[in-house]
């Protein structure tokens, strides 16, 4: 069998860290030999992520210092944003490959980042080179990149619910709803993500203009006066729900739109439309792809043909991070695609 390629993962402390750490315990092509952190440096990556004893049965974490010094052709940055441009600029000049999964490298134009990030981007010479990290928009430039970006999760969601209607020049308007569960806040959130103040809420956390909408203006190349995108957070731990109601620039015929759909992700192993029956179900739920890479397409028409609701579901530490990132990676090195990935849903979670 060949020997696996050795990967780092940066911030491995945090829900993104662990969710890379567990699919890479189970990839037939990568092995993860350090998992950095700044403040669990010498303790156990069980205790961390008890889920993964015994995957990492005798692994510690380490510092960056250890991390840079191992043999690993690449790290997967799972970083705040800013700090994870520093670091990537770092290992680049180390010769390192880096598949980041922070905000830093997912928009083209550092005046872009400013506008939605509030702050000048720590190294915008590197923007030019760095692949977004959705392999189903951009698998062509994946191959012997030196850095890949992650995806928002919520712009992931977005995209695959809105791209067949993109494509055909079918969106007059759109109004984007994410509903979205606590873990898409980190381990170490802020107050509104401890689960006193957070269960049980209906809390609209941006009505109108997510930052993930950047990656819906430059991925989907939909103006940005077309549509609004807010985020609420549900009684969810992972999952994304996407409900995006679309007003329609001409009216459709309901068996046109599926096949739309099924033709705009058909071929793709991670992307699937919903049964069109029973009704219940064409509405995607996100329980139905939690822990996989799987995104979930669907839609609803109103008679009149002109309204549409697009939908989707993913989970959000998977395919909204850690599972488009090694679905990246794969491509990066020259390994199947789907290595690694193809772990089902787990049902009822
Ligand atoms: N959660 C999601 O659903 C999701 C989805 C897509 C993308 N992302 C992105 O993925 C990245 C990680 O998210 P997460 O949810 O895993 O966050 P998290 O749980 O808070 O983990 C981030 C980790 O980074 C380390 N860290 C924090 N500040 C740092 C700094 N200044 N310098 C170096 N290391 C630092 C921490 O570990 P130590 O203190 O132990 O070093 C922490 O465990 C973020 O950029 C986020 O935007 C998250």
């Amino acid at each position: 069998m060949a020997e696996k390629i050795p990967v780092t993962v940066w911030g491995a402390t945090g829900f993104i860290g662990g969710e890379l750490m567990r699919v890479i315990a189970g990839h037939p092509g990568m092995e993860a030999v350090g998992a950095i952190s700044r403040s669990s440096a010498g303790t156990a990556v069980g205790a961390a992520h008890p889920h993964l004893r015994h995957a990492y049965r005798d692994m510690t974490f380490i510092s960056a210092d250890q991390g840079e010094a191992l043999d690993s052709p690449l790290a997967f940055l799972a970083l705040p944003h800013r700090a994870s441009a520093a670091m990537a600029k770092r290992l680049l000049g180390l010769g390192r490959r880096v598949v980041d999964l922070s905000a830093d490298f997912r928009l083209r134009s550092a005046e872009e980042y400013l506008k939605w990030y509030g702050v000048e981007h720590p190294c915008p010479e590197l923007l030019g080179e760095a692949v977004y990290g959705l392999p189903e928009l951009h698998r062509g430039e994946m191959t012997g990149a030196r850095l890949i970006s992650g995806v928002g999760c919520n712009a992931t969601s977005a995209i695959c619910a809105l791209r067949p209607l993109v494509k055909e020049g079918l969106i007059e308007e759109a109004r984007i709803e994410c509903r979205v569960g606590s873990s898409e806040g980190g381990a170490h959130g802020d107050e509104g993500s401890s689960h006193p103040l957070r269960s049980r809420t209906l809390r609209v956390v941006s009505p109108f203009v997510h930052r993930h909408a950047a990656e819906l203006i430059q991925e989907l190349g939909l103006p940005g006066e077309k549509f609004t995108m807010g985020v609420t957070a549900v009684e969810l731990v992972r999952g994304i729900q996407c409900l995006a109601h679309v007003t329609l620039t001409r009216a459709v015929k309901e068996v046109d739109l599926w096949k739309l759909y099924r033709a705009a992700w058909s071929g793709e192993a991670f992307v699937s439309a919903t049964p069109a029956k029973p009704a219940h179900l064409r509405i995607p739920d996100p329980r139905f792809v939690m822990g996989s890479n799987r995104v979930l397409v669907g839609f609803a028409l109103a008679e009149d043909g002109r309204r549409a609701i697009a939908a989707s579901a993913l989970d959000n530490l998977m395919k909204g991070a850690a599972g488009s990132a090694v679905q990246s990676a794969n491509i990066m090195l020259g390994l199947d695609e789907t290595s690694g990935l193809d772990m089902m849903p787990v049902y009822p979670a």
